[in-house]
C-alpha cells in the first residue's frame, strides 16, 4: 500500500515509518520540522519513502497528496 504519514519526522512515527517500509510499503511522510527542527532518518534514502517538508494544516496540499494513497 501507498501510505501518507504525517509527523514522519516526529518520535512516534519514526518507528511507523520504518515499520511500514520493512513491511514493503510506500511511505509520503509530511513534516514541517516544527518540533526538532531538520532531523535524519535512517530512512531518508529508502525508494520507497517521499518526503515533504509541509504543513499538514494546508488543506489542499494534503488532499493531492493523500489522493493516491
Ligand atoms: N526519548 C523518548 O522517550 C521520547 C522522545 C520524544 C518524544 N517522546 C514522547 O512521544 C510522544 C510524542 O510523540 P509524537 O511522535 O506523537 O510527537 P512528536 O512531537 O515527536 O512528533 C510530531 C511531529 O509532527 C510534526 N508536526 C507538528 N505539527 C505539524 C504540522 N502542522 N505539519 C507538519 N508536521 C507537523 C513535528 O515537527 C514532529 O516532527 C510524547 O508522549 C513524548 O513524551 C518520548
Amino acid at each position: 500500500m501507498k501510505i501518507l504519514v504525517t509527523g514522519s519526522a516526529g518520535f512516534i512515527c519514526g518507528y511507523l515509518v520504518e515499520e511500514l517500509l520493512q513491511c514493503g510499503h510506500t511511505v509520503v511522510g509530511i513534516d514541517n520540522y516544527s518540533k526538532y527542527g531538520q532531523v535524519k532518518k535512517s530512512y531518508d534514502a529508502n525508494p520507497n519513502y517521499e518526503f515533504h517538508q509541509v504543513d499538514a494544516k494546508d488543506v489542499t496540499l494534503m488532499k493531492e497528496l493523500a489522493s493516491d494513497c
